[in-house]
C-alpha cells in the first residue's frame, strides 16, 4: 500500500515573478482551486492519506490552506458559501499534512532527500510535482493508475509523455524498452539533453512512485545539470539495474510552471465547468 505522498514545492517560480514574489507558485489558482490542491486530491485517489510536503521561506500559505480557518468558517456558516470550503474540508479530516524545509535551492533529488525525515525509510512513496496538473476525464487518475503499476512491479515507476523532440531539453529523458502496452524498462535517463543528443522523445513529468533505497542512491549521487542533485541522475542509477519502470499515462498533463501551460489549464478548467 502507497500512502505517503511527497510534494517538493521549495522552487521560487521565477517564471511567475511577480506573482510568486511573496506567494508560493503552488497557491497559483486554476479556476479557485489551488495548483497543490489539485496534487492532494489526485493523491488521495490513490490512497495516499499522509501528504509531506517540502517548503521554502515564503511559503507558509500551503500550510495555512491544509489548516482549519475558524474565522472564516465561522463567517460564513450556514451561508451558501460554506460549500465553497467542502472539498478542503474533506481533506483535512482525510489526511495529515507533515512539512520540511529545503533551506537552499539544490536541486529536485535534494528536495525529495529532505524529504527522507516525514516519509521514512520504511515503505515507497508517491511524489507529485504541483506544478504538473494531471487530470484522466476518462479514468482514473495518473497516481492511481501508477499505483496499480507498482503493485504489478514493485520497483520505481517514474510517469513519462511523448514530447515534440525540440522540447526536450526542458525534461528529463528516458530510455528503455517496451515490456508491455505503454510500459517500458528503463535503461538510461539523461535530464534536460540537447535536442540533438536525446535518446528518445519520452519525457518525465511530475509524478514518481520511489521506493525507500532511493534515499542511499541519493547520497551518492553527485550534483548534474546545472549544479543541481537531480533525481533523473539518482533514478538512472536504478535503471541501470532494471529497478525503474516508466509509464506513459492516460490523461492530460498541464505545465502548470508555465504560464502558456497555466493558461491552457485554466482555459480546460473553465470549459468543463461551463459545460456542467
Ligand atoms: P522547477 O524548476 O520547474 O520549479 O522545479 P521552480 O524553480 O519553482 O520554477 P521556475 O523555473 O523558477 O519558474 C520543479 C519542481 O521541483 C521543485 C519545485 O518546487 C517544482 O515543484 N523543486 C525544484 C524543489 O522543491 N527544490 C529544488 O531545489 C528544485
Amino acid at each position: 500500500m502507497i500512502t505517503k505522498c511527497l510534494f517538493p514545492a521549495a522552487g521560487y517560480g521565477t517564471r511567475f515573478l511577480p506573482a510568486t514574489k511573496a506567494m508560493p507558485k503552488e497557491m497559483l489558482p486554476v479556476l479557485t482551486k489551488p495548483l497543490i490542491q489539485y496534487g492532494v486530491e489526485e493523491a488521495m485517489e490513490a490512497g495516499c492519506n499522509v501528504m509531506s510536503v517540502i517548503t521554502g521561506r515564503g511559503k507558509r500559505a500551503i500550510t495555512d490552506h491544509f489548516d482549519i480557518s475558524y474565522e472564516l468558517e465561522h463567517q460564513i456558516e450556514g451561508s451558501s458559501k460554506e460549500a465553497l470550503l467542502g472539498g478542503i474540508r474533506n481533506i483535512i479530516d482525510k489526511c495529515t499534512f507533515t512539512y520540511t524545509r529545503q533551506n537552499e535551492m539544490k536541486g529536485l533529488g535534494d528536495a525529495i532527500y529532505k524529504g527522507k525525515v516525514l516519509v521514512g525509510e520504511q515503505d515507497p512513496f508517491a511524489v507529485i510535482l504541483a506544478d504538473d496538473l494531471c487530470v484522466n476525464p476518462e479514468g482514473d487518475g495518473i497516481l492511481k493508475q501508477m499505483v496499480e503499476l507498482y503493485n504489478k512491479y514493485k520497483c520505481c515507476i517514474v510517469a513519462t509523455m511523448e514530447v515534440p523532440l525540440e522540447e526536450v531539453h526542458k525534461y528529463g529523458v528516458i530510455e528503455g524498452n517496451m515490456i508491455e502496452d505503454d510500459v517500458y524498462m528503463v535503461s538510461n535517463m539523461v535530464e534536460k539533453p540537447d535536442n540533438d543528443k536525446a535518446p528518445t522523445n519520452l519525457a518525465v513529468i511530475g509524478r514518481y512512485i520511489l521506493t525507500p533505497d532511493i534515499f542511499k542512491v541519493i547520497e551518492k549521487t553527485k550534483p548534474g545539470k546545472n549544479g543541481e542533485l537531480q533525481i533523473t541522475d539518482a533514478l538512472c542509477t536504478q535503471a541501470k539495474k532494471g529497478m525503474v519502470i516508466a509509464y506513459k499515462f492516460k490523461g492530460k498533463r498541464f505545465d502548470c510552471g508555465s504560464v502558456d501551460g497555466f493558461v491552457e489549464a485554466t482555459n480546460y478548467f473553465y470549459d468543463l465547468e461551463k459545460e456542467q
